[in-house]
Order: C-alpha cells, then sequence, then structure tokens
C-alpha cells in the first residue's frame, strides 16, 4: 500500500506537470520531433486538407490513420491556429464510413448560405472531400472515389456529412480525387478543381450540391511522369493584371525523383483554363513538399501549405510514434524573370511569433570555411539563417554533428544550381533514393543573391533569391546538427547575415 506521504508527491507532481504541459510532454524530446513546425501528435500523416479562415482562426485538417504510423484508413485530422504558426490539435474532424475512407479536399466559408445547410442564420463552414470506397477499389470497379460535403455550424468543432453524399458521381475513372473549391465571383459560382488521372477537370456549381463539368485541361501539358494530385486554383496580381496559378502535385516524376508539384500560369474565364506558359515548372524543387494548397476565406492574400514528405520513403522514415510534419506556411507570388513568370515562396511574416535571440554580422567574407557554431550555439538545431550578397558565387552552408555527419546545402556556379546534398546527413539507408544530392537551376539572372534558410532539427528549407528558388528537405542525424559553417572557396562577399533562434511551438 502506498503512504501517504507518497500520495503526496504525487499530487504535487501532477499539479506541476499540468501547469507545466512541456515539461513533462515527452513529444518535445522524440528524436527528429520538428520542434516548430506542424507534426501531429502520434500516428500518421499525410497531405493538407480544408485549409480555411474563419473568424480569427486558422484551420488545418490532415490526412491522417490514428491507428497507425503507415498509411490506413484515411480520416481528417484538425488543429486550429490564431497565425499558422502556434496549433492547438483537435479532436478528430471526419472518420471513415459506409462510403469509404475520407481522402483529401478543401473547405469553404459558404457566407451567403448557398448550400442550404446553414441554421437559424448561420452560415455553414462546408468541407468538399474525396470519398474512397476500398470495396469497390479490391472489386476492381472504376468508380470508387467520389466527391462528398460535410458541414459544420460551430466553426470546425463538430461536423455532419450531408445525407445526400455523394455530390459528384464518378463517370469511371480510377483516380477521380482531391475537390479544390473555391467562389469566382465572376461567374457567381462555385468552382471545383478536381484531379482526374492524367489531368484536371473543372466543374461548376452554385450550391455546392450540384456539379456541372465546365472542362478539362493538361493531358498533354505539363510533367506526367506519375498520377496528377491535389490541385487548386486561385488568382494572383503581376502588375496589376490578374493572373490564375493551377498547381497539380505530380507522384511520381517530381525532378529530383518521387512526388512534387508543378504548376501552370494562365487564364480562368470560370469555364476553361487556358495556360500562357507551356514549360514544366515546379513550386519546390526539394524532394519534401508535396500536396500543397492553399487557405481560402483570406481574401487577397495567397498562403501554401505543403506536406513535408515523399512518397518515395513516407512510410518508412526513422521516426517512432509519429509520421511526418508541415511545411511552413509560406505567402506566394508571381515575379517575372526575364519576361517569364514565376511563382515565389516566403515563410508568411506570423512565423515573427516564435523569433528569438538574434546573431548579426556585416560585411564578410568566408573565404574558406567559416565556422557559425558558436552563433547558433543554444538553439538547439532550430534556426533561421538569412544572408545577402552582391555576388552569387560557390557556397556551401554546412549543418554537421560530431559524428561527421553533414546536410550540405549550397549554390555551384558552373552548372548555375542551388543544392542540398543529404548523402552524409546520418539514417539514410532506409530507402535507396534517400542519401543522394538534388539540384534545383537557378532562376534569377542577376549577380547578387538574399538566401533564407530554415533549420527545424529534421528539415531545412532553402529560400533562395526572394523566394524564386526554394528547396525543401528532410534528413535524420544520429545526433543533432548543432554545428554550422559557410565554404566557399571562391570567396563569397557576405553583405549582411543573421542568426535567429526559432522557439518550439509544442506546450
Ligand atoms: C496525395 C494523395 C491524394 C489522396 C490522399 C490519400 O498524397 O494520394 O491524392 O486523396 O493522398 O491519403
Amino acid at each position: 500500500m502506498r503512504k501517504p506521504h507518497s500520495y503526496l508527491l504525487c499530487l504535487i507532481l501532477a499539479t506541476v506537470c499540468c501547469k507545466t504541459k512541456s515539461f513533462f510532454n515527452p513529444v518535445i524530446k522524440e528524436e527528429h520531433r520538428p520542434q516548430f513546425h506542424f507534426s501531429p501528435p502520434a500516428k500518421w500523416m499525410n497531405d493538407p486538407n480544408g485549409m480555411v479562415y474563419l473568424n480569427g482562426k486558422y484551420h488545418l485538417f490532415y490526412q491522417h490513420y490514428p491507428e497507425g504510423t503507415k498509411w490506413g484508413p484515411m480520416h481528417w485530422g484538425h488543429a486550429v491556429s490564431k497565425d499558422m504558426i502556434n496549433w492547438e490539435h483537435q479532436p478528430i474532424a471526419l472518420y471513415p464510413d459506409s462510403l469509404g475512407y475520407i481522402f483529401s479536399g478543401s473547405a469553404v466559408y459558404d457566407k451567403d448560405n448557398t448550400s442550404g445547410l446553414g441554421q437559424g442564420g448561420k452560415a455553414p463552414l462546408i468541407a468538399i472531400f474525396t470519398h474512397h470506397d476500398p470495396k469497390g477499389e479490391k472489386a476492381g470497379r472504376k468508380d470508387f472515389q467520389n466527391q462528398s460535403i460535410a458541414f459544420s455550424l460551430d466553426e470546425g468543432k463538430t461536423w455532419k456529412k450531408y445525407a445526400g453524399n455523394p455530390v459528384l458521381k464518378n463517370p469511371g475513372i480510377t483516380d477521380f480525387r482531391d475537390p479544390k473549391v473555391s467562389w469566382n465571383g465572376d461567374v457567381r459560382k462555385w468552382i471545383m478543381t478536381l484531379a482526374t488521372k492524367d489531368r484536371i477537370t473543372f466543374f461548376s456549381s452554385p450550391n455546392l450540391k450540384e456539379w456541372t463539368k465546365e472542362s478539362e485541361f493538361g493531358q498533354n501539358e505539363g510533367a506526367h511522369g506519375g498520377v496528377w494530385e491535389c490541385p487548386d486554383l486561385f488568382p494572383l496580381i503581376l502588375n496589376g493584371k490578374k493572373m490564375w496559378v493551377l498547381l497539380v502535385s505530380i507522384n511520381p516524376g517530381g525532378p529530383n525523383k518521387g512526388s512534387a508539384t508543378q504548376y501552370f500560369i494562365g487564364d480562368f474565364d470560370g469555364k476553361t483554363f487556358k495556360p500562357l506558359i507551356t514549360e514544366t515548372k515546379w513550386v519546390d524543387w526539394g524532394t519534401d513538399n508535396y500536396a500543397g494548397v492553399t487557405y481560402s476565406n483570406i481574401g487577397e492574400r495567397r498562403i501554401f501549405q505543403g506536406w513535408m514528405s515523399n512518397w518515395q520513403y513516407a512510410e518508412s522514415v526513422p521516426t517512432v510514434s509519429w509520421r511526418s510534419a508541415m511545411t511552413l506556411p509560406r505567402d506566394l507570388s508571381l515575379k517575372e524573370v526575364n519576361s517569364s513568370i514565376h511563382l515565389a515562396s516566403q515563410p508568411v511574416p506570423e512565423l515573427k511569433s516564435i523569433l528569438t535571440e538574434v546573431n548579426s554580422l556585416k560585411d564578410l567574407t568566408v573565404s574558406s570555411s567559416l565556422d557559425l557554431s558558436d552563433k547558433i550555439k543554444g538553439y538547439g538545431s532550430q534556426y533561421m539563417l538569412k544572408f545577402e550578397s552582391d555576388q552569387l558565387k560557390d557556397f556551401s552552408i554546412v549543418l554537421s554533428n560530431d559524428l561527421g555527419e553533414e546536410l550540405v546545402l549550397g549554390y555551384e556556379k558552373q552548372s548555375n544550381q542551388y543544392f542540398v546534398d543529404r548523402s552524409k546527413s546520418g539514417k539514410v539507408d532506409f530507402e535507396k533514393g534517400f542519401g543522394v544530392k538534388h539540384s534545383a537551376p537557378r532562376i534569377l539572372k542577376t549577380a547578387g543573391t538574399d538566401l533564407t534558410l530554415i533549420v527545424d532539427v529534421a528539415s531545412a528549407e532553402l529560400f533562395a533569391d526572394s523566394g524564386l528558388n526554394v528547396m525543401t528537405e528532410i534528413f535524420f542525424p544520429n545526433k543533432p546538427f548543432n554545428r554550422l559553417s559557410i565554404r566557399s572557396t571562391e570567396g563569397l562577399q557576405v553583405k549582411n547575415m543573421s542568426l535567429t533562434r526559432i522557439k518550439g511551438i509544442w506546450k
């Protein structure tokens, strides 16, 4: 029997635990656990879903299998945030049902109650997703993916599936999924952008319940090394002109193998998408940014977030209690470079809420190797490195530990490419193609560069040339990378450099 004083001890400990949750939160200490990127509390996660803003809160839903650390019957996990950086985990929003698993999709705020699913003057949040019927798939049917809706009248806390599901039936196409819906003010209709095997099909609806096919795009455009998935369509303004961006994820067939997201720029008249540029372009040349789409109901701003993994190895990465994280949210914009138009991404300014100590340096010459380890001392593999240079020369940024493991990122002048090399980055054997070097042709032609690198324990996000070249990669060192240096045999002149510690978000 326990003695009374041990009860007291337990009580005191329990009180301390509750008050300072982080002290005993085992999740924080897990090997490779991201500290400020969104990751599920436990088990499997893939695509971001239903990202929507409502009444001061951003909602992030995600593909989730709560029973295992590998892909399984899909649910929609849920989290909310005031700034897309600090997240509060919520109960699971959507569970599989008799129509199937809950695959990827989007959410909209139906402010005018076009769906009629609002009640008592309360407009609904509507989730539009793919019902994937595993039995139909097993039976060899072609129409096992159909589009359905669910609605919430309490700001996403609880959801009801619509009784008339599915709202868009499959005409016999094996890959018929991932509806991204937005309101098109020009034609005053909802537009659904749907991945349909090797192309995108656009549908329209006055009420989110009845859908009419408008057009198809892409059978002969862009990259086709794999199936098309998780599209998004949205306008962006360049030099006062509205242009439409169509994102299309593809798996496999990415520029550095596995899954990746391509984009098209063109015109959309509410019915048909007409591309202005036919060359294949990629949102991110790193291997770990997939199925990314943008938040809805946030006005002109376009904020993108992707799944920070790759189907090539997502199920075998060496993490134990959970799998994968999301990229940081990123602001998207269009930029013109030598009369071609490109999509640029930059981490959202909301990141400021977790930036703390800064070490700034000015007018440096990196001759052979510049050791910056003391500048990130105590940062715990969580930091942002920024620099600007007037002349772009060969350089390597080296993240390392005392086991001799390293992740190397940088630029090579001869090939005019940015790169990330994870060949010596620690655990790489779980997948043959993991420990290799990946490259991205530089887009900007000017002499100088600016660069932002964000490191969070097991991920690096490189934004070069104001976000024109982006590379996102994950890695798994056997000991944290607590050292940092920059090498440049050519002698890189750096005007300004800063190293900022980034706080963790776990509570
Ligand atoms: C993309 C994807 C989607 C699908 C979901 C299933 O990663 O394959 O096309 O809806 O994952 O989890």
